[in-house]
C-alpha cells in the first residue's frame, strides 16, 4: 500500500506544473473521467489525475480493502468498533426480503415495521384525522434536535420544497433561546406538532429547548398538550419519562449514527412534509446508490472515484480544504450537512487501533450555494494563494417551468466557474485586456497582474436531471459512501465521535460557574472570560 502512496506523490512531483487542460490532449478524456449511474453523472476531468494517477489510486482503494470493508458494513459487522456497533443506516432504505439478522433479530422486519408506524402517523396527520388537542388540523411541525437530529431533516425537506403538500415544517436546534423563541412566536400551539428529534435523549440542547416547548404546549392547552407531541429517539425509556405516549414514540436502533439517521424515524418531518409515496422514492434513491456502491467496479464507481479524488487533493496535492458549492438553492444546507457528515466521521487523528495516522485524514468542508458565492468568496477561490478543489453540483432541468431563463444563467454560470479555475487567464492574456483599456507604462503592468487568473485550479461537477426525492436520495447516499471509502483508506474508525465529548464535559462543569458560582481549576484565560460575562 505504501508503494502506492509514494508512486502518487512521485507522479505528483513530476506534473505539478502541468497545466489541466493539456490533460484533454489525448482525447476521450470527459468520457473517461467521468461515470454515470441512474441519471447521476460525476465529472472529475477537470482535475489533475492523469491516465497514470487514476490507476495508482484505483490499486490504492483495491489494497486499502474498501470492498473487503464496504461488505463488512453491508453484512452488519461491527466496524464501529470503539462504540462496538453495527454500522447499518443502509437498512433503512433497502426495502430488502431477504432477512438481515443482527444480534438474534432480522434487523428488516423492524425497519418495515417502522417504516409502517411512520406511514400510519403521517397519513393520519397529513389527513387531519390525527388532530392537535384543540380538535384543529396540524398545519406546523416543530422539529427540535441537533446535529444528526437536525441537519438532514431540515437539508431535505429545503430540498424537497416543490413535493410539499402537507404540514410547514420549522427546525429548532441551537440552545441560544433566540432560536427557539424566534421559532414558537410565529406560530399558534393550536395547530402545531412537536417532534422532539434526539437518539440519545440526553443532549443538552434538544432537552432544553423540548422543555421550552412543552411548557409552550402545557400554557396554551393544558393536559391535552401531549396530543401535540411525538419524539424519535433509541431510548424509549427516557421519552416516556417526558410523559410521551408509546405510539407517538418512533423508534431506531443504536446500529444508525446520528448524522446517516434522516432515512428512518429522524426523517419524520420529511414525510410529513411530501408524503409517504415521495419519502419512498426518497429511500429508493438511497438504495439505488447502495446497489451500485456494492456492485460497481471501482473504475466506474461514483462513491469510490469521488472518494479517490478526495484523497488526490488532501493527501497528495496536499489541499487542506474542499468547497461544495450547489448551483441549487434549494441545497442550501447540504454544504452544513456534509460538514457533520464529513468532518464528524473522518475528522479523526487515530486508526481503528488507535495508533496516530501517518498522514492527513479528513479536509475543512464548507460551501455556500451558487450564483451567491460567487460574489463573496470566490476572489479567493481564483486569485488566492490557497488552492481549493470545488466540488459543483447542478440540476439539468429546474422545477420553475415558467422560469426557465433563471435557470439557464444558473447552469451557465456554474459551468462558466469550473471552466474559469481551469483555464485562468495567463500574464499576455490580462495585458492584451489592459492595454486595450488604455493602460500603458507602469500602470499597465500593475492593471496587468491583477487581472492575471492563475487556472489550474481543480473541480468535480455532479449533474443530476433534477432535484427529485429519488435524486437526492442518491446524493445524499453518494456523499456517505464517499466518505466510508476516504474513511477506509485512511484506516479511521468514521463512525464514532469522541471528539464532540470533551467540550461538552466542560460545558457541563462552567454551568454553574457562569450562573455565578466561584470559579475554580480554571485556566487565566477562562476564569477571565468567566467573571466577564457574569458582570
Ligand atoms: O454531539 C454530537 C452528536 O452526538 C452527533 O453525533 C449527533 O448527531 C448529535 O450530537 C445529536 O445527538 P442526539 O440525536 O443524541 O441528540
Amino acid at each position: 500500500m505504501s508503494d502506492h502512496w509514494t508512486k502518487l506523490e512521485q507522479n505528483r512531483s513530476r506534473t505539478f506544473r502541468r497545466p489541466i487542460l493539456d490533460l484533454f490532449d489525448d482525447g476521450g478524456r470527459f468520457d473517461t473521467f467521468s461515470a454515470e449511474t441512474d441519471g447521476l453523472m460525476l465529472d472529475f476531468s477537470k482535475t489533475s489525475i492523469d491516465r497514470s494517477a487514476h490507476s495508482i489510486l484505483l490499486d490504492l482503494a483495491k489494497s486499502s480493502g474498501v470492498a473487503e470493508k464496504r461488505d463488512a458494513m453491508f453484512r452488519g459487522d461491527r466496524i464501529n468498533s470503539t462504540e462496538n456497533r453495527s454500522v447499518l443506516h443502509t437498512a433503512l432504505r433497502a426495502s430488502d426480503s431477504q432477512p438481515l439478522v443482527v444480534d438474534g433479530r432480522d434487523i428488516n422486519q423492524d425497519v418495515a415495521a417502522t417504516l409502517n408506524l411512520m406511514e400510519r402517523f403521517c397519513d393520519g396527520v397529513r389527513s387531519g384525522s390525527i388532530a392537535s388537542a384543540t380538535g384543529e388540523r396540524f398545519t406546523d411541525v416543530v422539529n427540535i434536535g441537533i446535529g444528526g437530529s437536525d441537519l438532514g431533516p431540515a437539508m431535505a425537506s429545503h430540498a424537497l420544497t416543490p413535493y410539499r403538500d402537507g404540514p410547514r415544517c420549522h427546525f429548532v436546534s441551537n440552545v441560544d433561546g433566540a432560536h427557539i423563541s424566534d421559532t414558537l412566536k410565529a406560530l399558534d400551539p393550536g395547530t402545531t406538532l412537536v417532534i422532539i428529534a434526539s437518539k440519545t435523549f440526553t443532549t443538552t440542547e434538544t432537552m432544553t429547548n423540548a422543555g421550552t416547548a412543552l411548557n409552550w404546549l402545557r400554557d396554551a392547552l393544558g393536559e391535552g398538550a401531549a396530543q401535540n407531541l411525538a419524539a424519535v429517539s433509541t431510548a424509549m425509556d427516557r421519552t416516556s419519562e417526558m410523559g410521551i405516549a408509546p405510539d407517538r414514540v418512533f423508534g431506531f436502533a443504536d446500529w444508525v449514527g446520528g448524522r446517516y439517521s434522516l432515512w428512518g424515524p429522524i426523517g419524520l418531518p420529511i414525510m410529513l412534509s411530501i408524503g409517504r409515496d415521495d419519502f419512498r422514492d426518497f429511500l429508493s434513491g438511497g438504495a439505488a446508490m447502495d446497489r451500485h456502491f456494492r456492485s460497481a467496479s471501482f473504475e466506474d464507481n461514483l462513491p469510490v472515484l469521488l472518494g479517490l479524488v478526495g484523497i488526490w487533493h488532501r493527501n497528495i496535492c496536499q489541499y487542506p480544504t474542499r468547497a461544495v458549492i450547489p448551483y441549487d438553492q434549494r441545497l442550501a444546507r447540504l454544504p452544513a450537512y456534509l460538514q457533520q457528515l464529513d468532518m464528524e466521521s473522518n475528522g479523526k487523528c487515530v486508526s481503528v487501533a488507535g495508533r496516530p495516522l501517518d498522514r492527513p485524514s479528513g479536509p475543512i468542508v464548507w460551501g455556500e450555494p451558487g450564483t451567491n458565492g460567487q460574489h463573496a468568496f470566490f476572489q479567493l477561490l481564483h486569485q488566492g494563494t490557497e488552492v481549493i478543489p470545488v466540488e459543483f453540483l447542478v440540476a439539468a432541468e429546474c422545477h420553475e417551468e415558467n422560469l426557465k431563463n433563471h435557470h439557464d444563467l444558473l447552469k451557465a454560470n456554474c459551468l462558466a466557474q469550473s471552466e474559469a479555475l481551469m483555464i485562468g487567464r495567463t500574464l499576455e492574456q490580462a495585458t492584451d485586456i489592459a492595454a486595450g483599456l488604455g493602460y500603458s507604462g507602469r500602470e499597465l503592468r500593475i492593471q496587468s497582474a491583477h487581472r492575471t487568473f492563475p487556472g489550474n485550479r481543480p473541480s468535480t461537477t455532479l449533474v443530476y436531471r433534477k432535484l427529485s426525492p429519488f435524486s437526492l436520495g442518491q446524493i445524499i447516499a453518494l456523499y456517505e459512501h464517499r466518505v466510508f471509502v476516504e474513511g477506509a483508506i485512511w484506516g479511521i474508525n468514521s463512525f464514532d465521535q469522541w471528539g464532540v465529548e470533551l467540550g461538552k464535559e466542560l460545558a457541563n462543569a462552567l454551568l454553574p460557574m457562569v450562573q455565578g458560582q466561584s470559579v475554580s481549576g480554571k485556566d487565566p484565560s477562562t476564569r477571565g472570560l468567566v467573571r466577564r460575562l457574569s458582570a
